[in-house]
This record gives structure tokens, sequence and C-alpha cells, in this order.
């Protein structure tokens, strides 16, 4: 009910500010600002994000929380702090935490990283679902970016929370990311209508996604979400498996606006990652291309854009017969 939602919600906050206090304010967090600093984020920028250290140790959010007259059961169901078996402990230890926040601005969950890779326990740890944190209906960043989304008509979706930052940082403040799940269909609900805003357009998204495998597997679950976005869809990979957060580092804010300037059309992405594996020199191998690329077009809903696509795709494979390539197509 609203009461619980209102103390849960007050437990997050208070949370939020006590690891914020250990990142800024005490010894143990100089491991923290150690770890941001070579990320390349200075402390005003955790600042501005929000950031906070857990500290090791069992109850030291437990024990505060407790101090200021939260019950353990309310700590647990709000995933700050997992049951054991003599009461409550502290969920997060030793990592630095990303808060997540509503639109609102109401903390309602943590993404948590660790330190050094040979901790124990996942690189990146989230706050469970809870009754005021739903993975599925939140996006990362949203609090800070949907101004500008709605006014700009834009939004960029990245993998993670050190990739919203980076992109922020540089100045593409439309960047928001999924907390550790898929982009999922309520995220492309709450993002459409936000890029509606006071036109009719529609807008533009663009995804960006890690070079790696598992960022691969990501865009092809976010494009099949694709048909509804009525909005234009663009697709920005780094050809060297950079992500935002290693060019912030690596190449500076200029390499992320030049990222995201140099975003594809996704079917174009789409489509010439698969006539890519054919060199296109003999007529066999063009008419191999078409049929691997041609269900692609095919699954466009709309006539006039499957036709336009169904024309860039005769134009890249080099058939020169626009009639013969959507006969292909609408075969599948
Ligand atoms: P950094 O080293 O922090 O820059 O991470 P990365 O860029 O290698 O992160 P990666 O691309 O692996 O992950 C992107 C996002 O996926 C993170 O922000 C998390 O939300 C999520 N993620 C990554 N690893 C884990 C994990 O071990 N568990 C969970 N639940 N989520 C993860
Ligand atoms: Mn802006
Ligand atoms: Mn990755
Ligand atoms: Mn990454
Ligand atoms: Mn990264």
């Amino acid at each position: 009910d609203e009461n619980k939602r209102q103390r849960l919600l007050d437990a997050h906050k208070a949370a939020a500010e006590f690891y914020a206090h250990h990142l800024f304010r005490s010894a143990e967090g100089v491991v923290a600002r150690r770890f941001l600093d070579d990320r390349g984020f200075a402390g005003s920028h955790a600042e501005h994000f929000g950031l906070g250290y857990a500290p090791p140790g069992w109850e030291n959010l437990v024990g505060h929380l407790r101090r200021k007259g939260f019950s353990d059961q309310e700590l647990v169901e709000g995933g700050l702090a997992s049951q054991g078996r003599r009461g409550a402990y502290d969920r997060f230890r030793n990592r630095v935490l990303w808060p997540i926040r509503e639109v609102t601005g109401e903390v309602v969950g943590f993404g948590a990283r660790k330190l050094n890779p040979d901790e124990d326990g996942p690189k990146y740890l989230n706050s469970p679902e809870s009754p005021i944190f739903h993975k599925g209906r939140i996006l990362y960043g949203l609090d800070l970016a949907k101004r500008h989304i709605s006014r700009e008509g834009k939004a960029i979706v990245v993998e993670g929370y050190t990739d919203v930052m980076a992109c922020h940082l540089a100045g593409e403040n439309t960047a928001i990311a999924t907390c550790g799940t898929s982009f999922g269909e309520d995220h492309v609900k709450i993002l459409r209508r936000m890029l509606l805003g006071r036109s009719n357009q529609g807008g533009k998204v663009v995804f960006t996604f890690d070079g790696d495998k598992a960022g691969q597997k990501a865009a092809a679950r976010a494009f099949s979400e694709e048909h509804a976005f009525s909005s234009e869809t663009y697709v920005a990979i780094q050809p060297d498996g950079l992500d935002p957060g290693d060019l912030w580092l690596q190449q500076g804010a200029r390499s992320i606006t030049d990222l995201v300037e140099n975003a594809v059309p996704m079917y174009e992405f789409k489509i010439k990652d698969v006539i890519d594996n054919y060199d296109l020199e003999t007529p066999e191998s063009r008419m191999a291309a078409l049929e691997a690329a041609a269900p692609v077009v095919a699954s466009i809903r709309n006539e006039g854009v499957r036709r336009g696509w169904g024309k860039n795709l005769d134009r890249w494979i080099g058939l020169m017969d626009e009639g013969y390539v959507l006969q292909r197509v609408n075969q599948h």
C-alpha cells in the first residue's frame, strides 16, 4: 500500500545518503574514489550522479537504518538487506553504487559494481525486484535525460551505468540504460511516450551496444522490439568493441559524440550485417546475398519503408534490378 511504499522510498533515500557519505567523506571510501578516478570520473561527476560506496562489513547500512527506525523486514523487502539466520545483513558490500531513480528523482534501487575482479560475486549486483523496483519498467538515467529526450525528440540507449555517465558528461544527455536486463516492451512504451512529446513525429532512438558477443545479443533482442517504435531506429557500434565508458576514458568526449553522429539506420545495419558475408563479385554471390538479406527486408511491415530498403539492398548488392529484388523480398 501507499504507506509501505513511502517507507521503502524513505529507506532508499537514507541509504543513498549513507552510501554517498561513505564514498566522499570516509577513509574507507578512498578505494572507490580511486576506482572511479581510474575510469575518468572525477568527484564532481560522481556527485552529479549521486554515486556511493558500500563499505565492507555485514551490518553497516542495516545498523544505520535500524537506528533510523526501519525494521529488518522493511530492509529485506526493499532489497537493501538479505535475511540471514541471525537477522538482516547488508546486500551491498565493498561495491561502488549507482542509485537508480524514478523520473521523479526518487531512489528505488541500486546498481553495484565490485572493485576487484577477484572478489566474490557477480561484477554487477542490482537491487532485486521489490514493491518499488521493477527492472522491466525502469531506465537508468531517465530522471536526468527526460526533458532532453522530449525536447530533442531523440534518445540514446546504452548498456550500462558507466556508459550513461560517459554519454551525459560528453554532452549526450539523452542517454539511458536498462538495469541489468534486456530492453523490453515496457521500456519501448515509456520511451515512445516521451519521444512523442509535443510533436507527433515519433523521434529517433539510437542504440549503442558493446561490440562483444553479449552486446550483439542485446542489440538483436532490442531490435526485435523495433516494430513497437513509431520512430526511426539507429545503431551505433564501435568497431573496436569499446563502449561509451571506455571511449570516455581512452579517447575523450569527442569520440562519444562522433559515435552517436555516425549511427546508421537500423535496417542499414541489419542488411549490411548480412551481405557483408558475401564478396558480391559474381552473379552467384550476389544472388546468395539477396536470398540471405531478403527476409530482413521482408520483415518490415510498412510497405513504403519496405520498398525503400529493397531499393537500397539492390544498390548495395549491385544487382541493378530493383524489380527483381522486390519480387524476391515479397516471396519471403
Ligand atoms: P565496466 O567494466 O563497469 O565498464 O563494465 P562493462 O562495460 O564491462 O559492463 P558490461 O558491458 O559487462 O555490462 C553492462 C551492464 O550490464 C551493466 O551496467 C550492468 O547493468 C549489466 N551487467 C554486467 N555484468 C553484470 C552481472 O554480472 N550481473 C548483472 N546482474 N548485471 C550485469
Ligand atoms: Mn540536450
Ligand atoms: Mn559488455
Ligand atoms: Mn560495457
Ligand atoms: Mn564499460
